[in-house]
């Protein structure tokens, strides 16, 4: 069978390597976007995907990357993993979705299935059911397959699923992803089909939980801080609670990304198209768009304004292990440091992530090295948990700075780790000296 990944994103590319890795069947991946398909054909990686680059790299000569829309003839099994932004009223953006659709009408010359890993708006599946077999010559055998892929373990997350959501119209769309997902389904992982409309909400329902447990976090993070607590503490406390669990409990400037804060807006959006009032949802948005905000509150409040101060911006993707900058805490911080009058410099460990930051904000130093950025600063500010941010010593912070002041919006350091620095950090106590 001829297997054809459309959209070589993080889902594309790792549904690619995941089927060549996996199977003896031919693998295609096409992107329209023919620079990538040149990288790609060059073992130019653009992910900073460790364990996914190093399977395309060794599955090489079985992949067949291409931008030529002769590749969707022969095709036995379609993944289209292409984007669905969001729009700028919450709604999802398919626009691309269906272009593929069409070009699937019009190229494809045999029966297939269709397996959707993009995350689509709801009742997207039984629409490109119609939509595809409406007097057509071949039958398409549509199945919603959400995939659940944290960006820094995309292959990972592909290869070892905590369950496969499937939402499928028979039998025969549940045996054909069983068979090409058998070793999951050896290994004892969990399947369950269901129909297209409730697969794809529980891709939605799943992350917007995962985003709401983060805001929940950063709400009693703001009493924690005025009662005098430790969010720190309290999160210990609550995740030892099987039925809570440590993930996703950590506090700080809220969540970025390419999903949590598209799709908590795609559900609010849905809601309000069908009179239904999401205000868990919304509550998850607003904290998440206030915390930022608070955060430089207190960045202003102990740095006595910042304007000419020269400020330390560490951590520019939206969390540690990726280049990407797609909705972070960065992007509001840097720019409302910048509209108070901060002199900002700015470092990421990711160059990608350095890169695109560096278009966005011309007048801000953007720095090759994290001893650059710090240089002379009265203030540094960590924004992700970066390996690197973790292991810098006080005594190179305080010979590389000239202020005295580190602000920590993800909680990396104990609040004793600074003998000789103010620490101020997300719902615990400040420790001025
Ligand atoms: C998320 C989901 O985890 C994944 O299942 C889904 O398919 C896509 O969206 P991702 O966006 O890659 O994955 O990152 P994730 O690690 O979940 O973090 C998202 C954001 O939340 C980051 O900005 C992170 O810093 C923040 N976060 C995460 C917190 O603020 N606190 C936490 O405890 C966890």
């Amino acid at each position: 069978m001829k297997h054809l990944v459309v959209g070589l994103g993080y889902v594309g590319l790792a549904n690619l390597a995941f089927l060549s890795s996996n199977s003896k069947d031919e693998v295609v991946g096409y992107d329209k976007d023919e620079k990538r398909i040149n990288d790609l054909k060059h073992d130019d990686y653009y992910l900073e995907e460790a364990k996914l680059n190093e399977t395309l790299y060794n599955e090489k000569r079985r992949i067949v990357y291409t931008s030529s829309i002769n590749a969707f003839k022969d095709v036995g099994a379609f993944y289209i993993a292409v984007g669905t932004p969001s729009k700028e009223d919450g709604a999802v953006d398919m626009a691309c979705f269906y272009e593929v659709i069409k070009d699937i009408k019009e190229h494809a010359n045999h029966d297939a299935y269709v397996v959707i890993r993009s995350t689509v708006e709801i009742g997207t599946g039984d629409k490109v059911n119609a939509l595809l077999n409406k007097d057509g010559k071949y039958h398409f055998n549509v199945i919603s397959l959400p995939e659940f892929l944290s960006e820094s373990s995309a292959y990972e997350d592909e290869m070892n699923p905590a369950r496969f959501v499937i939402g499928v119209d028979d039998e025969d769309a549940l045996t054909f992803i069983k068979r090409i997902r058998k070793k999951s389904l050896n290994d004892g992982v969990p399947f369950y089909s269901m129909s297209h409309v409730s697969a794809e909400m529980s891709k939605y329902a799943s992350n917007a939980f995962l985003a709401t447990k983060i805001s929940f976090i950063n709400e009693m993070s703001r009493l924690a801080e005025s009662l005098g607590g430790d969010i720190v503490d309290i999160s210990n406390g609550m995740g030892a609670d099987p039925r809570i669990g440590h993930s996703m409990l950590n506090a700080g400037v809220g969540f970025g990304g390419s999903c949590f804060p598209k799709d908590t807006k795609a559900l609010i959006y849905k809601g309000k198209e069908n009179d239904i009032e999401m205000a868990i949802n919304e509550a998850t948005l607003m904290v998440n768009i206030t915390q930022p905000l608070l955060f430089l509150k207190k960045i202003e409040k102990h740095l006595s304004g910042v304007k000419d101060k020269k400020i330390a911006i560490l951590g520019l993707a939206y969390k540690e292990g990726t280049g990407d900058n797609r909705s972070s805490p960065s992007l509001y911080l840097a720019e409302s440091l910048l509209k108070d009058g901060a002199i900002l410099s700015a470092y990421d460990p990711s160059k990608t992530s350095r890169e695109s930051f560096k278009k966005g904000f011309s007048s801000i130093n953007v720095c090759p090295s994290l001893d650059e950025a710090v240089k002379g600063v009265d203030a540094v500010v960590f924004l992700s948990s970066s390996k690197e941010f973790k292991e810098i010593g006080e005594t190179r912070l305080l010979k590389l700075m000239k202020g005295r002041y580190v602000f920590d919006g993800r909680n990396i350091f104990s609040t004793e780790h600074f003998k000789y620095c103010s620490y101020i950090s997300i719902g615990r106590k400040d420790s001025l000296r």
